[in-house]
């Protein structure tokens, strides 16, 4: 090999190795336990549950446009909606009917352009979605933080101190 090839070689590898590693860095990074301390959101899906749902939303590139566990990928920039704690929101079943939903805007309109709206899951097999409903109908928001996020929504808009 000439040194330049070797130097592109080593770029190259740089890289890969570098894309690998984040890759890495997102899966290790999602925790699956519940109550991680300072992280108001937490899964009450058991181990296995967690990490095979996990694995169908790596596959199916949810991360591309939705953050999970506050990971997202860093590259796509759509304003979907953050999918952490919405199990304190709606049930298992409306999330089954969602992914099934062969037009989801029919049941979650959007006003984003076609490219950046939520895709229909319904080709999946009934398992994966039934799987994808129960992990996120078990992502659950600890209670005090919506009041904390609201508080400080309130204050920064106004400037005034909020009074529930
Ligand atoms: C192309 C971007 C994109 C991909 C990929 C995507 N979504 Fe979405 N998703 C959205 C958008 C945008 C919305 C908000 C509704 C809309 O605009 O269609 C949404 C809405 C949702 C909602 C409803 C949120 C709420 O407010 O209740 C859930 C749940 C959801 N997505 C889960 C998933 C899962 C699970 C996957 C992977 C299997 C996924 N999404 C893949 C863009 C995406």
């Amino acid at each position: 090999m000439k040194r330049g090839e070797k130097v592109i070689f080593g770029a190259i590898a740089a890289v890969v190795l570098g894309l690998m590693g984040r890759n890495l860095w997102h899966i290790e990074s999602d925790p699956v336990r519940q109550g991680d301390q300072g992280i108001p959101f937490y899964t009450t899906a058991s181990a296995d549950v967690s990490r095979r749902a996990l694995q169908l939303i790596h596959q199916q590139g949810c991360k591309q446009c939705h953050s999970l566990w506050t990971v997202r990928d860093m590259t796509q920039n759509v304003p979907a909606p953050i999918l952490d704690g919405l199990g304190s929101v709606r049930a298992e079943e409306w999330f089954y009917q969602y992914f099934s939903a062969p037009d989801p805007q029919s049941i979650l309109p959007s006003r984003l352009k076609k490219q950046y709206r939520m895709p229909s899951y319904a080709g999946l097999p009934e398992q994966d979605r039934r799987l994808l409903a129960s992990y996120m109908a078990s992502l659950k928001v600890k209670d005090w933080y919506l009041p904390e996020t609201r508080k400080a929504e309130y204050e920064k808009l106004t400037g005034k101190t909020y009074q529930p």
